[in-house]
């Protein structure tokens, strides 16, 4: 299965990509097979995730993957961004071939991982709320 031309955009025109200064929640999740890390910053104000970026070092599909997460969870409630799936990321990109699905649970892992940094800065046990975080089950991933 080929990328889809939404995945080759992505990963192309990566959105929301950098570090930002001000974040109040920043979350780092990696796969220890493949190699892939992902970074993600989030600025919540009122409980609305006002900005988020991401750097990601990783296969096209991270990026695209990484990229796709953030315009999904931009503007909304942390609420809504908690309901995220890796599933989600794959259908908004017009899916991933079967061999790179890790890399939209790495994306879903990142954001957690974000809003449970936040979740800690202000005072709050995340993990009833977010779950525990955990890698890519598993990494197919080919040279
Ligand atoms: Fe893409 Fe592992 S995250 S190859």
């Amino acid at each position: 299965m080929a990328y889809s031309e939404k995945v080759m955009d992505h990963f192309a025109n990566p959105r929301n990509v950098g570090e930002m200064p001000d974040a109040n929640g920043i979350g780092e999740v990696g796969n220890s097979k493949c190699g892939d890390i992902m970074k993600m910053y989030i600025k919540v104000e009122d409980d609305i995730i006002k900005d988020v970026s991401f750097k990601t070092f990783g296969c096209g599909a991270a990026i695209a993957t990484s990229s796709m997460a953030t315009e999904l969870v931009k503007g909304r409630s942390v609420k809504d961004a908690l309901k995220l799936t890796n599933k989600a990321v794959m259908e908004a990109l017009d899916g991933l071939p079967p061999v790179k699905v890790h890399c939209s649970i790495l994306a879903e892992q990142a954001i957690k991982a974000a809003l449970s940094d936040y979740y800690t800065r202000q005072g709050i046990n995340p993990e009833p709320i977010v779950g525990k975080i955990t890698e890519a089950p598993e990494c197919a991933y080919e040279n």
